[in-house]
């Protein structure tokens, strides 16, 4: 696809699929023709304006000055220095999970390990108790769902399930920043409390942003985490590289995110009429640029259908580009180097059991349900 039909319109989903890492690349960096409002597309049908989620109240979801002021509010805390300074509190957390794990020698790296773990962290630097993460999981499950069956009655139904989803996340940090505008803590929903209360953020935009911490950063981490033992009990000399101190963990963990892209694509909708490779795009049509295509294209990277730990450079579309470039990017890499480390120490010798291997349930995140080793 991405050497014969590079830019092609797929009727069925009514939106245009990008493949090639230039063209992916000049569509991150231009979010002025290339909007990350999906309010703006003429082919999606959103529900009225007071029945939509907060969730489109983001710096996801908005351009220019607006999503520079929401990003603005929590940028601080994402930042490398800051998240150094957690590490010690999220190796604890790591080997916890681990030692509660490792059962007879045999676990499930997604449910037991890679799931809990970046919930827990998350949700201690949010400040909401992680033992209500298996509502977190549903939520977050629902809400990153694409619809696989089209027909109206499905879709209705797909509709309904994340209105509902969406619904019980927004009271459920509604009742939180009510509590920490209150009484404010080190957490990252007061931060977010105290912008709301200095009119610096709305209501929904507070709600908002509480969803997207929540939600952007569980699934994706967890499918890096399990994506890295994927590929690691796949090449065990690279295993055996990186767990020797050989090859660094980071550059293991940008191959990783290269190779076996947990976020696959993103979506953009073109505010004018814009020609790409010879196609013309027209405003309001939603533009997919597919990043984990990309991160294969060979005209930037050799060999790219090998996995290779020491790759270097490694400019890889992971975190994805420009404007919105993952906000999480320093806390998802240490949770990752943290977590393979943790599973390193505690086991000479992983290794995969069983065949079949469920993927996740969503069009644009790639991953496995479960992952059994040992
Ligand atoms: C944005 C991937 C972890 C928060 C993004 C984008 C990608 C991405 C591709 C760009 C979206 C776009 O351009 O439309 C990933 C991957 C992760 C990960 C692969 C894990 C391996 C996290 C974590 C957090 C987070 C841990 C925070 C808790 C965000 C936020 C944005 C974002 C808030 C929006 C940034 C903006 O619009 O300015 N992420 N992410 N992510 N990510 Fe992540």
């Amino acid at each position: 696809m991405r050497e014969d039909r590079p830019v092609r319109y797929d009727d069925d989903r009514r939106c245009w699929d990008v493949f090639r890492y230039d063209d992916v690349d000049r569509i991150l960096d231009d979010p002025e023709t290339f909007s990350s409002d999906p309010r703006l597309a003429s082919a999606i049908d959103l529900p009225p304006e007071e029945e939509q989620s907060p969730i489109l109240e983001t710096m996801l979801t908005t351009d220019g000055d607006r999503h520079d002021r929401l990003r603005g509010v929590v940028e601080d805390w994402f930042r490398p220095r800051a998240i150094a300074e957690r590490a010690g509190r999220f190796e604890a957390i790591a080997a916890d999970l681990l030692d509660d794990a490792i059962d007879g020698g045999r676990m499930d790296l997604v449910d037991d390990f890679a799931y809990p773990f970046p919930v827990i962290v998350i949700a201690e630097l949010l400040g909401v108790p992680s033992e209500d993460r298996p509502q977190f999981r549903r939520w977050s499950e629902t809400l990153v769902e694409t619809p696989t069956d089209t027909s109206d009655d499905a879709m209705e139904a797909f509709q309904r399930r994340q209105q509902q989803a969406s619904e019980e996340l927004a009271d459920y940090f509604e009742a939180k920043l009510d509590a920490r505008a209150r009484e404010p803590r080190d957490d990252l929903i007061s931060v977010i409390a105290e912008a709301a209360g200095a009119d610096r953020l709305t209501g929904e935009e507070a709600l908002g942003f509480c969803m997207l911490l929540l939600v952007a950063g569980n699934i994706t981490t967890t499918n890096l985490v399990g994506n890295a033992m994927r590929c690691l009990t796949a090449h065990p000399e690279a295993m055996e590289r990186v767990r020797t101190g050989d090859v660094a963990m980071e550059s293991t963990i940008e191959e990783v995110l290269r190779y076996r892209s947990p976020v696959q694509a993103l979506a953009r909708v073109a505010t004018r009429d814009v020609e790409l490779r010879g196609m013309d795009i027209e405003e309001g049509d939603t533009v997919v640029p597919w990043l984990g295509a990309a991160n294969r294209d060979p005209s930037v990277f050799e060999s790219p259908e090998q996995f290779r730990v020491d790759r270097a450079p490694n400019p890889h579309f992971g975190f994805g580009r420009g404007t919105h470039y993952c906000l999480g990017a320093p806390l998802a890499r240490m949770e990752a180097r943290i977590g393979l480390r943790a599973l390193f120490d505690r086991a000479a010798d992983i290794r995969r059991v069983g065949e079949q291997l469920q993927p996740v349930r969503s069009a644009f995140i790639y991953g496995v349900e479960e992952f059994p080793i040992e």
